[in-house]
This record gives C-alpha cells, structure tokens and sequence, in this order.
C-alpha cells in the first residue's frame, strides 16, 4: 500500500454560529469562485455547535481575524492511502475501516493525534506537521510505501531514521478515555457533485449552509437541537473533487439528477463521539472506534469537527454498533 503525504498545509477553524454572518463573502468564494482563489483544499462542516472550516492556507488568507473565529494553532497535513491495485484484501468495507488498523491504530499507539475527514472519494487523516518525522516512522513500519507530494509529483520519502524514538508495545498500555456519544435519528447520505455543475445547485446549497437555523420554529435557540435529529452537514472541495454528506431531508431539497453516490446507495446512521468539546491533543478516539468496526468488517466514514468527532456507519448495522460501544464502555479495552 503506497501512503501520500499531500502538498497541504491545513488549519482547523471554527466559526461561531452567531458570527457566520461575518464570512459569508469568504466562503461563497472558497465554495462557487474556484477561479478567483487559490485554495485546493476546503471543507465546511456545520454541526449544532458551530462551523467547522479546514482550508489550507490560501484559504486561510480569506479568513480575517475575528472573535467568531477560532484558529487551532497547528498547520495539519492530509495523509491519504491509495492502495496500488494488487488489492489481496477480502475485505468489503469502505472508509475508515480499512485503514483502522494499518494507520489509525499504529499512529494512536504512537501518541500521535489525528484530525480525521472523510470524503466520498477517500479518507484524509490530518496530522500535525510537528509530528511528521514520527508518523513517518510509524508508518514505515507497517510496510507503507511512502511519497510526498512535491509541486504535483509524488517523491518517495527517504527512510526515516527516528525508529529508536517510537514506543514499543506494551510498556505504557494506552488507557483511553471513554467519551460519550449520541446517536440522532436522521439517515445520512455521502455524495458527490461534478464541479462543473455546482452553479446549477448554488442556490440550494447557499439556502442549506446558510440559513438552516431559519427553518427551525423558534430562531432564538438554533443551536439547541432537536432531540431526536442533529443539524450536520458537510460540504468539502478538495483537489477538484466535490464530498458532501447530508441527512435525507437535506438531499430532498436538491435537484436529484445532480448529485451523485455509490451504486448501492446506502444510508449512513451517525455515532456523535463526544459530551465536552474534544480538544486536538488527545489521540485514541479515532482508534477506539474504529477499530472494533474493523474487527466487524463494518464500514465507516469519520468526520471531526472542530469540537466533536462524528462516525458514519451503514445503518443497518447501527443496533450491532450500538451495542458494541454499550459493551466498550462497561468493560473499557485494554
Ligand atoms: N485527536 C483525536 C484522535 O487522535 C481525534 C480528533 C478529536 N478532536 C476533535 N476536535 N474532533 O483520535
């Protein structure tokens, strides 16, 4: 399996609900001028909290300075596996679940905090930049062939000599913290768009991104969600290839020739990990969950946000999953 260090340099940022006004202009170039920006990498994520925006740093440079803004302070690289054909894997599962115990486990091992963001066409895991040397390191050691992209070619990274420095097995045992999660009701769909058609469904996706808190009854407590249903939706423009990830209520409002899934078209059941904000430095969250889908051979797509993560699995297998995390947090693993 080849991994790709891409020619990113990220930051993480959310913009408070109540400010959003303030960067409409910035975003309405980032998601529909693609010309007039120099931005190859940009997500935007609205959750009941806030909106989580990643954007490398020409996007950035959009983004002025504001208290509705807050900045992590790392600039994060996105990883990517490609898995070059010969593929020998039995499994069926898509997402995050294949590279659960190749990358996911071996980095969180090492202590090494991801941001994780998945696409409808791949998986970034986004690491801090300080942390390359080790994550390089690591990864070698699962017999990753590693390239880093330079001005849109691919170099094979040299061999990283830190291995000395990584953390064998068994020494300190990782204790995770169990975080809480959530399970809404709403059925979630992950598609994509050609970009060339983005124009015709602007509109909709303006009225979606923007002013989802005016359909709710009471506009004074739009971020106080329905019990039952979480107001998430993920928009991402990255390289050229459009993700999104809506519930079923959101994908009706789109014309429905326009955007596109996988040919099974399935629906996704949400798992929200986290009660408090979740911070950046911990690591092991990801792991924790995917790894037990991997055991199960259950896809799964990972998005983090700025304050929580959020797992997407098939939802006919949301009662096992649900159970599954019952089981983790009665008996935490080892
Ligand atoms: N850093 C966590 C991990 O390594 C995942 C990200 C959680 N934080 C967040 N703000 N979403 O597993």
């Amino acid at each position: 399996m080849d991994l790709h260090i891409l020619d990113h340099k990220l930051r993480v940022t959310s913009i408070s609900k109540s400010g959003l006004v303030n960067f409409t202009h910035p975003l309405i170039k980032l998601i529909f001028l693609r010309n007039r920006t120099r931005c190859k990498f940009f997500s935007l994520t609205e959750t009941p909290e806030n909106y989580t925006v990643v954007l490398d740093e020409e996007g950035f440079k959009e983004l002025q300075p504001s208290e509705h803004l807050q900045v992590e302070s790392s600039i994060w690289l996105p990883l990517n596996v490609v898995s070059n054909g010969n593929a020998s894997s039995s499994s069926q599962a898509v997402g995050v679940t294949k590279i659960a115990k190749s990358v996911i486990a071996p980095l969180a091992q090492q202590h090494v905090s991801v941001f994780m963001l998945s696409t409808y066409q791949t998986d970034f895991i986004l690491v801090r930049e300080k942390d390359l040397s080790v994550v390089i390191s690591t990864l070698e050691e699962e017999e990753f062939n590693i390239y880093k992209e330079v001005g849109g070619e691919f170099l094979p990274v040299q061999c990283q000599d830190v291995t000395n420095g990584l953390q064998k097995n068994g020494k300190e045992a990782i204790h995770p913290t169990v975080h809480p999660v959530l399970i809404p009701k709403n059925q979630f769909c992950v598609m994509s768009l050609d970009p060339d058609t983005l124009p015709s469904i602007a509109t909709t996706l303006i009225d979606v991104l923007f002013y989802s808190s005016s359909l709710k009854d009471d506009p004074q407590s739009s971020s106080s969600q329905d019990l039952d249903c979480i107001n998430f939706f993920s928009f991402s423009l990255i390289d050229g290839y459009i993700s999104l990830v809506m519930d079923t209520e959101a994908q009706r409002r789109f014309p429905a020739d326009l955007l596109f899934t996988s040919s099974s078209g399935e629906l996704w059941r949400m798992v929200r990990i986290g009660g408090q904000p979740l911070g950046f430095d911990e690591c092991g969250i990801v792991a924790q969950i995917s790894q037990p889908l991997a055991d199960s051979d259950i896809s799964a797509y990972y998005i983090s946000t700025f304050s929580f993560d959020h797992a997407l699995v098939p939802e006919e297998d949301i009662v096992s999953v649900t159970d599954m995390l019952q089981h983790q947090r009665k008996e935490p693993a080892t």
